[in-house]
């Protein structure tokens, strides 16, 4: 096996934990001679920020790899697609200097749409008692319709009139769960004439993308498939119920941008040293308020999104082990080594017992309650005090996290690919 991916062929790079890897660094670090960059599934719930020319931007439905002015950006037929915020997400980086025209820019016409009702339907739901802490973009209302095969796609909006008529159909459907949950119901004209408008704009990046894709792979463009969320919030394999609506994992990538799996290329698999969850949900290796407290102010763990402070725990190996087996993973970037360096122990959960026996690494408790009960069984070990965030090679890390990657990758059975250690772009060590 390799220790690195291949710099010639296509790359799937996707979260392995619950999101928030810092999957838009990799991402960054490895389009630079990618041609194409692909989000394939999730919508305006993801959040990356990167740094264009100095400046801080926050991208939702776009791929990191939008602010390389060479790639061009495909939204696949996998994603709900806010247009509100498709449009504030492109005047943004227009602003500061990063325009995408219909050439850079291509948005398939069998996306769906979130509209505003269904981020009305998902903030009531999260009033209620099942709340599971959303992010209140309605992306789980969005596939709901979808899969109820109510939606509306991104090539309706190509035709005013008949998108006037499946807009009216789809209110009658969605407004009694509305009324019930004490909502407004939705008003067709304001609505309509909202999206009229934005259809003006979007119609020249709405396209079928798919056989786009298809030509360009036949002749030799390498393409990046861009992750959003992680494995553990994918609607199968993730910590269900308490994942998203969309298969993140990279297999999503084929019916979510209509590819291949051969055309995956090489599987890259993000995850932090630590972990961090935003939302509901089991965590096994979460820490008590005062030691998440630390770990979170070290990593800035806020969400991009939302502003929410993120659960935050030990490194966790049977849920990453997880996430790899069903990703298909070839490697491991391992993120954020540097936060690390502010303590002088770690700890790394490497087993969970439950209910007086210790699992296997590989035996992932596919039940939430189960997953609620296990405790980790942790291996203490030392800081990684030393990290100056200068460091260009492995063998200049300090002795503590190169102890550290050797146990991940022997544990994982899986090389560490890539380690970032500070924010910038070049604070970021590639095995060779
Ligand atoms: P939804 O995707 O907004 O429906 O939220 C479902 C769950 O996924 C919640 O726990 C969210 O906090 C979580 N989630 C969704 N997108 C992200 C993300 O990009 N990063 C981290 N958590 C996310």
């Amino acid at each position: 096996m390799n220790v690195r991916p291949p710099l010639d062929g296509n790359l799937s790079i996707f979260g392995a934990q619950w999101g928030d890897e810092g999957k838009g660094k990799v991402v960054d670090f490895f389009c630079e001679n990618v041609d194409i960059v692909v989000r394939f599934a999730g919508g305006n719930n993801a959040g990356h920020t990167l740094v264009v020319g100095g400046l801080e931007v926050a991208v939702h439905l776009l791929p990191s790899g939008a602010v390389r002015p060479s790639a061009i950006c495909v939204l696949g037929a996998g994603m709900v697609i806010d247009p509100s915020a498709l449009l504030e997400e492109m005047q943004m980086l227009a602003d500061v200097g990063c325009s995408l025209d219909a050439k850079r820019l291509k948005l398939s016409s069998r996306a769906q749409l979130v509209l505003p009702y269904h981020r009305q339907i998902d903030a009531l739901r999260e009033g209620g008692p099942n709340a599971i802490g959303t992010t209140k973009r309605g992306i789980g209302p969005a596939y709901e319709d979808k899969a109820a095969r109510r939606g509306l796609r991104a090539g309706d909006l190509r035709d005013g009139a008949s998108l006037r008529a499946k807009l009216e159909r789809a209110i009658a459907d969605v407004t009694p769960q509305i009324v019930a949950a004490g909502g407004q119901p939705p008003e067709l004209v304001p609505l309509f004439d909202a999206l009229a408008a934005q259809a003006e704009t979007l119609r020249p990046h709405i396209t079928e993308t798919e056989p786009l894709l298809a030509r360009w792979m036949r002749g030799g463009k390498r393409v990046l498939f861009e992750g959003a969320q992680g494995a553990m919030l994918d609607i199968d394999h993730g910590t269900y119920p308490f994942v998203t609506s969309s298969t993140t994992l990279p297999a999503g990538a084929c019916a979510g941008a209509g590819v291949a799996p051969r055309a995956l290329g090489a599987i890259v698999g993000v995850s932090k040293a630590y972990v961090t969850r935003v939302g509901a949900g089991p965590m096994p290796s979460e820490l008590d308020e005062a030691e998440s407290e630390r770990l979170r102010s070290h990593g800035g763990e806020f969400g991009a999104t939302t502003g929410r402070a993120r659960r935050c725990g030990w490194l966790d190996l049977p849920a990453l082990r997880h996430a790899l087996t069903v990703s298909g993973a070839d490697y491991l970037a391992l993120t954020k080594l540097d936060v690390l360096a502010a303590f002088e122990r770690i700890k790394v959960c490497e087993a969970y017992m439950l209910d007086g026996e210790r699992l296997a690494i590989d035996a992932f408790p596919a039940s939430a309650d189960e997953l609620a009960r296990a405790t980790p069984v942790y291996r203490e070990m030392a800081g990684f005090a030393g990290i100056s965030g200068d460091e260009r090679s492995f063998e200049a890390l300090p002795q503590t996290a190169r102890d550290f990657i050797a146990y991940v990758e022997q544990a994982l059975e899986l090389p560490v690919c890539l380690v970032s250690i500070g924010p910038q772009r070049d604070a970021t060590i590639v095995r060779s």
